[in-house]
């Protein structure tokens, strides 16, 4: 079957994650993969209370603006993402990414995405309900399913996912629009195929490019496995 949204002969976004970059060499490390072919540079934020851990602020994100030379999809982890987004579009994010499990008002949130000119994304943890991104879809320009529990690098791809990733794909084809259905979790060139045959269409990959002896090969290999 032919989506209309769906990864069959549309564009495949890889997005490497600079989570398991070497931070000692971030600007190589991203450098290397945009050389590869990389389409966007995915950054986690995490804020110690929706996960267990932390890792990247609009610091950042300001310092790879523009020198990256790639749209920068920022994945918020955070329990209140609204207090967030107007300094993280001001450091150049492309992609504001929030979590429907989060504390803030996700409408609100969404909108004051939009308000200031960035490209709003939601994502859902493993065990959330995909219908429940359904009121937002008219609003949205990214879904972005967990494919591990979010918080850490190098997990393994869940094996609930695929089940998760077709009802949400089917929400986005009923939805009518044009909306990247992004995975994120333990994505590798075998994990890819079975995530691009459920609907998906962009996929984060973190260890299985940056751990690799050879980036630009890992990420070609993840890039054909996904090109269904
Ligand atoms: C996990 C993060 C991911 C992470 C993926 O909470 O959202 O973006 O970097 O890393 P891998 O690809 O190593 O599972
Ligand atoms: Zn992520």
């Amino acid at each position: 079957m032919i989506t209309q949204n769906g990864s069959r002969n549309g564009k495949i976004i890889i997005a490497p994650s600079i989570l398991s970059a070497d931070l000692w060499n971030l600007g190589q490390d991203v450098e290397a993969v945009r050389v590869a072919g990389a389409d966007w540079l995915h950054v986690d934020v995490m804020d110690g209370h929706f996960v267990p851990n932390l890792s990247f602020g609009p610091a950042t994100v300001k310092s790879l603006n523009g020198r990256a030379q790639l749209p920068l999809d920022v994945h918020l982890m955070v329990q209140r993402p609204l207090k967030f987004v107007e300094s993280f579009a001001k450091a150049g994010a492309d992609f504001l990414t929030v979590h429907i499990e989060a504390e803030d008002d996700v409408k609100e949130a969404l909108l004051t995405i939009k308000k200031v000119g960035v490209k709003a994304g939601l994502s859902i943890k493993p065990d959330t309900d995909p219908a429940r991104i359904q009121p937002f879809l008219d609003i949205l320009d990214l879904v972005l399913v967990m494919t591990v529990q979010p918080g850490f690098g190098g997990q393994s791809f869940l094996p609930s996912s695929p089940a998760q990733i077709k009802a949400v794909r089917e929400l986005i084809d009923q939805s009518g629009r044009s909306i990247f259905l992004e995975v994120d979790g333990g994505i590798n060139a075998q994990t890819a195929r079975e995530a691009a045959l459920a609907g998906a269409n962009a996929f984060v990959a973190g260890n299985a490019i940056f751990a690799a002896q050879d980036k630009a090969q890992a990420l070609h290999e993840i890039r054909k496995s996904a090109t269904i």
